[in-house]
């Protein structure tokens, strides 16, 4: 490439970073561009699928081992902000007891996440129905 488009491809990736850091704050974009737990989990022990009213598809993957989360895994086909308000939430299931992923809801995943405008609040609350969506599998197939 020669300087002028150097400049120029530097100047666009720039100006899409800046934009990502208004939209998803600091801790969020760093997330975004390394999205932890992305994938599926094979031989999961639970499975938590919900589409929001926006049309994106969140799905956590959980496996369970003494009654505590040991491994986790999300997908989504939804946006930026929905693949970051997953991937918290995915986190957050981590060596928690199933009795205490209720306590991951859109409020806690927002205070982890920190800045989040108001119109992309709503991800981290469809993140939290997935979570509470495994949750209520694991119960069906243990019978709890
Ligand atoms: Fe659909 Fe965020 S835009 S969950």
């Amino acid at each position: 490439m020669n300087d002028s488009l150097d400049d120029f491809v530097d100047r666009l990736q720039n100006t899409i970073n800046d934009e990502a850091i208004g939209v998803l704050g600091e801790q969020g974009f760093k997330r975004w561009q390394n999205p932890k737990y992305r994938g599926t989990l094979e031989n999961s022990d639970a499975h938590g699928r919900i589409t929001g009213t926006c049309g994106d598809t969140m799905e956590i993957f959980l496996k369970i081992e003494n009654d505590s989360v040991k491994e986790v895994s999300y997908l989504t086909d939804g946006c930026g902000t929905s693949n970051v308000c997953c991937s918290f939430a995915a986190e957050m299931t981590l060596g928690k007891t199933f009795e205490k992923l209720p306590e991951i809801t859109g409020e806690s995943i927002l205070e982890k996440l920190g800045d989040v405008p108001k119109d992309e609040q709503h991800c981290a609350f469809l993140a939290a129905s997935a979570v509470q969506e495994a949750r209520d599998d694991y119960m069906v197939r243990h019978k709890k």
